[in-house]
């Protein structure tokens, strides 16, 4: 049976109502995701409220962290940080508790799924290059680890980063896969970005969907929040 792995909605209810819609076609009804499911965005509640109807496992990411006051948002840039306190004052109380509830990673036989990094779930360090993935290989023994966080879709494999729509996975390979972001893509695309994977053909494919994305951008900036927020969803960056 494929599921499909989401990551960083970042609030953004357009971009996931159109995913969840599209996985209902498709009748996919296994729906992993990998956090990050508020911050930047104008819908943090009806986010939270979706994907914990939607999604079997939940994962913690930073902004989710930063939400309920845990995570240290010196280390954020300044958006970020107006967006956090913005979602901190807008969430109501039974989603950060939710929230609260979350676990930093999930496995199984077949993968194991984190928000930053494998080494370190909780420490949200950032997996960049085809060296780094290399070294973060080696904190896992499955054969496949999904990752969020950059916003960038890539996969990572034998010291190469590859970028594909489609994936064959061979055996006796370990990979790092990065499934992009639902709300607030960053590799130039602005379309929502997803992933399906088939774990018995081994087979992996990235899903980009358009969405209204005016409408998200409107939202932003009728919110009070800052204004690049609203123009990078329209260029995907
Ligand atoms: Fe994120």
């Amino acid at each position: 049976m494929p599921i499909a792995v989401i990551s960083d909605i970042h609030g953004n209810l357009e971009a996931l109502s159109e995913v969840v819609s599209y996985l209902e076609k498709k009748q996919i009804s296994d729906i992993y995701c990998l956090g990050d499911t508020v911050g930047y965005g104008p819908n943090p509640n009806e986010c939270v409220e979706l994907v914990r109807k939607k999604a079997q496992i939940v994962l913690m990411g930073n902004h989710d962290y930063a939400a309920i006051g845990k995570a240290n948002i010196e280390y954020f840039n300044e958006y970020a940080r107006m967006a956090t306190y913005w979602t901190i004052n807008t969430l109501k109380e039974e989603n950060k508790q939710y929230l609260k509830s979350l676990p930093f990673s999930h496995q199984n036989d077949q993968f194991l799924m984190v928000h930053a990094s494998p080494t370190n779930p909780a420490h949200w360090y950032y997996v960049l290059s085809a060296q780094e993935a290399q070294i973060e290989m080696q904190a896992f023994n499955q054969q496949l680890c999904f990752i969020g966080h950059s916003h960038v879709p890539v996969i990572y494999s034998s010291g190469r980063a590859v970028k594909s729509r489609t994936y064959q996975f061979e055996p006796n390979q370990k990979y790092i896969v990065n499934v992009g972001s639902v709300g607030q893509p960053r590799d130039g695309d602005p379309r929502a970005c997803f992933v399906i994977y088939d774990p018995d053909e081994q087979k992996l494919e990235y899903v980009r969907l358009d969405y209204e994305r005016q409408k998200t951008h409107s939202k932003i900036i009728k919110a009070g929040l800052p204004a690049f927020l609203a123009e990078r969803l329209l260029k995907g960056y």
